[in-house]
């Protein structure tokens, strides 16, 4: 959560903060601002309640010009989102700004400490106090800012990706990280760098990117090489990569929001995700992930997977351990990462823990996954953005290659994690000898046919999109399936409340008569995914017992299927396909129509209240 941007170099340093800050407003939008250092001690602070555009009208008659800025757009912690609160936070002489992403979590008892020595404070943040602390550290050791950063940070307990000025030095940007990413992108001969929360907001200007690690402290300096040290041991050596990104995917190309125009990148993406690892020849299919073949004799003897992770990752996990355990016969458990990071968890030889995570930096995710490399388990990572944090820490992995995801409401990352998913478990149980070699091949098939499958649904954009004016009047709804397609509902019901604030739940169908049924009613629309697979017909049954409490069915049928359609108010079609892949298409009519209903009622579908992209809190 929080988006930071820095800058130093040649250039007015204000418009590249604001076109970074626009490419991070998916870790936050409660409010934005910035500090500009020029020549002559000035420093300029600008904020705003609210999204980037409040602050580029608030900065656009100003002419600062400073060649040296910070830069942050919140999502709220510590302190209701408002412009007191919002980053930058000044010290108390006014010589020092700061801007963070992460939680200081004594900072009442460092607040504390420093009223008693004098400081007064403005707002409610931690990161308030990080901006007094680091002024009273410097203070102490001579007014030099480097060691006041570097002995202020070791005060700190908790999570911290920051960027640090000062009004008396233009030359100087400080950066440092702990748990919360940070990355730093190096112009041509050192004439200018780039601070970014990720490399989205740096690669138009340059692909050399270095990522900070966990306790290292940047200090970049105008004209000079880039140093890097670590808080506790000094000077670190640093690598420094080549990000390819593609920039086209940072922008909507055409279509009026990011999510809308994700769920449509799906056949391309997903085409992607698959290109070079699923090969054919003579009809003959076979899948080859690098990972697999790298790391065989881990994998194909694991003893149990876990698998780790948040929200619709948590929903694919689900899948994944279907897919697992019926490809490859090894025992798969499925755990929320928040739970299990804190869980007596015992790890055996042959453990493999799975963490699953589109933006890679879910704090949650990635300390679940440290606490399981402690004990000793191999980390597996599924992964979207390359290089980020959890990707780092994982012993092997498959990255989904699906492009940035920017709306917040995930959806090609999920069918990508599928997709991965399914390769997976295919590669795996190959090497393992559980998998029957007709099915290999015709599961293998069949997945290359996806992409050509779900353009086929995403014409019923406009039929989605009728259906979805039902649902506006709705307060509650349920999503029910079975087998495959149970973890679908799971993540049709997650897209409805995330950003229609209609609430839903997501249940297994069989299970609606436990207790669920008692709110059924004609007023609650109930979305069943029926595709015509295992269970089809006791879904009908449960359908049947809804039907009877005059509940109003709207289901995801297979093609052609007129049994399920005379039962419902409406039908939303899907190709026919294995069981294995049904959600990677039953999962598609779901996100159009909670796109759909989100649009009707005027809501911001890319932003939705209270959210943010990546959650790097706990
Ligand atoms: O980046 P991650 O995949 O680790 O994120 C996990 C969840 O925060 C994320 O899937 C969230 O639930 C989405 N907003 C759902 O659409």
């Amino acid at each position: 959560m929080c988006g930071i941007v820095g800058y130093i170099g040649d250039k007015p340093s204000l418009p590249i903060l604001i076109n970074g800050l626009k490419k991070l407003e998916y870790r936050g939008y409660d409010s934005a601002g910035c500090a500009i250092v020029s020549g002559n001690e000035r420093m300029e602070v600008y904020k705003a309640k609210g999204k980037v555009s409040n602050l580029e009208e608030k900065t656009q008659n100003d002419d600062a010009c400073g060649t040296l800025g910070i830069a942050h757009t919140r999502w709220a912690t510590h302190g209701i989102p408002s412009e007191i609160n919002a980053h930058p936070h000044v010290s108390q002489s006014g010589n020092i700004a700061i801007v963070h992403n992460g939680i200081i979590e004594n900072y009442a008892v460092l607040k504390e400490q420093l009223e008693k020595k004098g400081y007064t404070f403005k707002s409610e943040t931690d990161t308030e106090v990080l901006a007094q602390l680091i002024e009273y550290a410097a203070t102490e050791g001579n007014g030099d800012l480097v060691s006041g950063v570097r002995r202020a940070l070791k005060l700190c307990i908790g999570a911290y990706a920051i960027a640090v000025v000062d009004r008396r030095n233009p030359d100087l940007l400080i950066a440092a990280r702990k748990a919360s990413p940070l990355a730093i992108g190096i112009g041509e001969n050192n004439e200018e760098f780039f601070l970014a929360s990720d490399a989205s907001p740096i690669a138009e200007y340059t692909r050399k990117i270095v990522y900070l690690n966990d306790e290292e402290l940047a200090l970049i300096e105008r004209g000079k090489e880039l140093r890097i040290e670590n808080l506790h041991t000094g000077s670190v050596d640093y690598e420094i990569k080549e990000v390819d990104l593609d920039l086209s995917m940072l922008d909507k190309g055409g279509f009026p929001h990011f999510m809308l125009k994700e769920i449509f990148d799906q056949p391309t993406v997903l085409k992607d995700c698959m290109r070079g690892r699923i090969l054919e020849k003579d009809g003959k299919y076979r899948v080859v992930l690098s990972a697999v073949e790298q790391h065989k004799d881990i994998l194909v003897n694991a003893k149990r997977f876990t698998i780790v992770s948040c929200g619709t990752s948590w929903h694919a996990g689900l899948i994944g351990k279907q897919l697992i355990e019926h490809f490859c016969k090894i025992h798969t458990e499925v755990a929320y990462a928040s739970e299990y990071r804190y869980n007596d968890t015992v790890i055996e030889p042959g453990d493999v823990v799975m963490a699953i995570s589109q933006s890679g930096e879910t704090a949650d995710t990635l300390a679940a996954i440290e606490m399981a490399k402690e004990k000793g388990a191999t980390i597996f990572g599924i992964v979207n953005s390359v290089g980020s944090s959890i990707a780092r820490q994982t012993d092997t992995g498959t990255y989904i290659h699906i492009g940035p995801e920017i709306g917040v409401a995930s959806t090609k990352a999920f069918t990508g994690q599928v997709t991965v998913l399914t390769m997976l478990a295919l590669a795996l149980g190959k090497a393992r000898g559980t998998v029957d070699e007709q099915e290999y091949n015709e599961v293998l098939r069949e997945l290359t046919l996806i992409p050509e499958k779900i353009q086929t649904i995403l014409q019923q954009n406009d039929k989605i999109k009728d259906i979805a004016r039902i649902f506006t009047y709705a307060h509650n709804c349920l999503y029910l399936g079975r087998g495959w397609n149970y973890p679908v509902a799971l993540e049709g019901a997650l897209k409805m409340k995330e950003i229609s604030y209609i609430h839903a739940e997501g249940y297994p169908a069989a299970e609606m008569k436990h207790g669920p049924i008692a709110l059924i009613d004609d007023e609650m629309p109930v979305v069943f995914i029926a595709t015509h697979h295992q269970l089809y017909q006791k879904i009908i049954s449960n359908m049947q017992e809804v039907l009877s409490r005059r509940g109003r069915i709207f289901a995801i049928v297979t093609e052609g299927d007129e049994q399920v359609r005379k039962m419902c108010a409406e039908v939303m079609e899907v190709p026919a396909t294995l069981a294995c892949l049904a959600p990677l298409l039953s999962v598609i009519p779901l996100q159009l129509l909670s796109y759909h209903v989100a649009v009707a009622k005027q809501l911001n579908v890319d932003q939705p209240r209270n959210l943010a992209k990546s959650v790097t809190v706990e």
